[in-house]
Formats: C-alpha cells, sequence, structure tokens
C-alpha cells in the first residue's frame, strides 16, 4: 500500500511538470517538526515558561528583536530556507500564515516538547508532537482550500521537511531530576529502544500525512551543552550520563531509519548526524573560528550555563566566536556549521545523502 502512494506520488510530480513548465522553479515548500532547536516563534503564542520571546534573544536577528528563536540570530530552520531560496516558514500559530504564505511551508515546532508526551510537563503549555502533527492535517485543509486539494497534496509530497526531537526526552525527563520517575522505570539502555519505537511510529503517522522527504537530526553532544558542563561536570568534560545516553540513541535512530526506508521502499528518511556535526567544533572549536565552545554567551555562573538567557545575564561582545548562544542551544554561526555540513557533508555527517544531493536529484526527476 505503501508503494502505490508513492507511484501516485511520482505520477503526480510528472503529470505537474507536463502541465506546468514553470512551476520547478518555484521554492519546494518546507515543514518544520520538533523543539526549541527548531521552534521558530509558536510558544509565543502559549502561556509557557520555554519562551525566547525577550531580549537579548534575537540581538543578531535582521530586525535585531527577540522572535522566539532560540538563538542570536537565524536557527537551523531559517538557513535550510536560505539554501532552497525561500523566506523561512511562518510558525503554525502566527496569523500570518495565510494565503500565498502557506505555499512556503509551516514551522509546527515547540519549545520543550520530546518523543513521550510526559516530557516537558514543567513547561505547562507546549504543542506535544502529536498535536504537532494534528496541526499539519489542518495545515493540509488550509492550503488545499486555497489552491485545491490535488495542488495541495503536491505541496506537502514535494516538500524537504525536517523533525528534530529526542534532546528533552533525556534532559527535560530521564535526566531532569536525580531518580526521576522514568529513571526508576527504565535502565537508560531500555528507556532508549522504547524512545526509538516511540519516534518510528511518529515518524510512520508524518509519511501517512504526504512527507516525502524528512530530514531526521539526532541529538548534538547534549552532555557537553554549558548548562551540563555548569551542573554536573567536574573538570570541564562532558557530562557522562547524557553522553552515553547520546552515544546509544544516534546509532539506533540510524538503523531505524534505515529500517523505514527499507519498508517504505525509498530513501524518505535521511540521518542527520548533529553529533558528528558539533563534535568537530566541540573539540577544535578554534578550526572553526571559536574561542571557545563550552562557555556560553548569555547566562550566568559556571561557563555561563546556570539558570535562563534574560536581559539581566551577561551577553558577550561578540557572537560569531562562541558556539553557544545560551546554555542549550547554539548561535547562529554554529548553526551555519551544522547546515553547511548537512547541505554538502558527507555520510558521516548525513545519509544515506546530503540535502543538496536530494535538491538536485528531485529537482532533475519533477
Ligand atoms: C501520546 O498521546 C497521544 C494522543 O495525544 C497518543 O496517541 C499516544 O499513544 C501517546 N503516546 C504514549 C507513548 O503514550
Ligand atoms: C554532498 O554534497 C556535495 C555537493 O554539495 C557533493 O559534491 C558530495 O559528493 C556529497 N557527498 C555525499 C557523500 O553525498
Amino acid at each position: 500500500m505503501a508503494m502505490d502512494a508513492l507511484l501516485v506520488t511520482s505520477c503526480l510530480v510528472v503529470v505537474a511538470a507536463v502541465a506546468a513548465p514553470g512551476a520547478s522553479a518555484a521554492p519546494r515548500a518546507f515543514f518544520v517538526f520538533g523543539d526549541s532547536l527548531v521552534d521558530n516563534g509558536n510558544n509565543n503564542y502559549l502561556m509557557t515558561t520555554a519562551r525566547a520571546d525577550a531580549p537579548p534573544y534575537g540581538i543578531d536577528f535582521p530586525t535585531h528583536m527577540p522572535t522566539g528563536r532560540f538563538s542570536n540570530g537565524l536557527n537551523i530552520p531559517d538557513i535550510i530556507s536560505e539554501h532552497l531560496g525561500s523566506e523561512p516558514a511562518l510558525p503554525y500559530l502566527s496569523p500570518y500564515l495565510r494565503g500565498d504564505k502557506l505555499l512556503v511551508g509551516a514551522n509546527f515546532a515547540s519549545a520543550g516538547v520530546g518523543i513521550l508526551n510526559d516530557t516537558g510537563i514543567q513547561f505547562v503549555n507546549i504543542i506535544r508532537i502529536g498535536q504537532q502533527l494534528e496541526n499539519f492535517q489542518e495545515y493540509q485543509q488550509k492550503l488545499a482550500a486555497f489552491v485545491g486539494e490535488d495542488a495541495a497534496a503536491q505541496v506537502v509530497n514535494n516538500a524537504l521537511v525536517l523533525i528534530t526531537l529526542g534532546g528533552n526526552d533525556f534532559v527535560n525527563n530521564y535526566y531532569l531530576l536525580p531518580f526521576s520517575v522514568r529513571s526508576r522505570q527504565f535502565a537508560i539502555q531500555d528507556y532508549v529502544p522504547y524512545l526509538i519505537s516511540e519516534y518510528r511510529k511518529i515518524l510512520t503517522r508524518l509519511y501517512e500525512l504526504g512527507a516525502r522527504r524528512v530530514v531526521v537530526t539526532g541529538t548534538g553532544m547534549i552532555g557537553c551543552v554549558p548548562a551540563e558542563l555548569a551542573m554536573h561536570s567536574v573538570d570541564g568534560e562532558c557530562a557522562r550520563d547524557l553522553t552515553v545516553a547520546a552515544d546509544l540513541f544516534n546509532p539506533q535512530l540510524v538503523r531505524m531509519l534505515a529500517g523505514l526506508n527499507a519498508e517504505i521502499g525509498s530513501d524518505v528518511f535521511i540521518a542527520a548526524n548533529t553529533n558528528r556535526a558539533s563534535f568537530d567544533f566541540m573539540f577544535n572549536p578554534q578550526d572553526y573560528g571559536f574561542v571557545t565552545s563550552k562557555v556560553a554567551c548569555c547566562g550566568q555562573g559556571p561557563y555561563n550555563g546556570i539558570g535562563l538567557c534574560t536581559p539581566a545575564s551577561n551577553v558577550c561582545p561578540n557572537r560569531d566566536v562562541y558556539a553557544y548562544w545560551d546554555a542549550f542551544h547554539p548561535t547562529e554561526r554554529a548553526n551555519r556549521i551544522i547546515v553547511g555540513q548537512f547541505m554538502h557533508g558527507s555520510t558521516d555527517h548525513i545519509s544515506p545523502m546530503n540535502i543538496s544531493t536530494i535538491l538536485a536529484m528531485d529537482n532533475s526527476r519533477g
């Protein structure tokens, strides 16, 4: 049945190319799902404590204003949009997401969420991944009302999709508190396969909803972020528990994606190794023009890793020489390096192929 759906999709693409030769010139739509690494403002519309809508967030954004992005400037989806030749996809909750803007795509992500429903409960109101997928369905109805059912299905099938989940299932769930409920329920060796099996259901649903090119990021080096160095590191070494967790999670994620692709019979899911991408600049920051990959630009306490980035925090004068903007999130400059590796990297960084290869392949097919 999955095969049938795929065949129908490729036929649609061919028909469209014949009927409207100019159509391939329009940038493809871009859809984003996941957590704070990719949220570009949905949480601004919610009563939640997981937010980035006060200065100094956005200090290097084109408007120099906070937008809800957890960055000094652009985040990972913004930079991917640049490569697609598009403006950033609007947050799904933005009132400006209507008419022509629907064709650019949409960003459904919400800071604080994880693979599991109970991840991030301390942030009160966040858009859990199940709801993000329901919002994607609702978006498709709006798009169909604007361009018609067939054209809407084609926009979705041709889109690039990015999903970033998993970090919070460790940081804001299993390891949130010593002896957390989860860590008493599961040994880490059993928790990771459970996460992977739940993630598989989420990705299967995304496929059912029409996604055909989905970049799935692994967790970054969650044990090495300034917050963990400040709270759990003795001597500046990465926090051990979280490093072990990421080392278990990432390879199992890659295997699960390969399994899904084999079942579907097509390279729908692309594994992006954020761990490897951040590994490069974590251990050789100078090679990338960073003075530090340990101290956050904005924050307070050791490594500027304690508490939140607020108007009262220390802020470094030059964000381009820091890998971390706040205690958990990269600077725009680090995001550019990560996206550069997704676009052009070898299979160490992204497999089975990089995004520039995907774009070239799909464009020549269309
Ligand atoms: C999370 O919630 C959704 C409905 O909101 C449900 O379908 C799903 O099974 C839940 N996941 C888990 C692991 O309980
Ligand atoms: C990745 O992309 C570049 C083009 O930017 C290409 O030359 C290269 O061969 C690709 N690498 C792999 C492993 O696909």
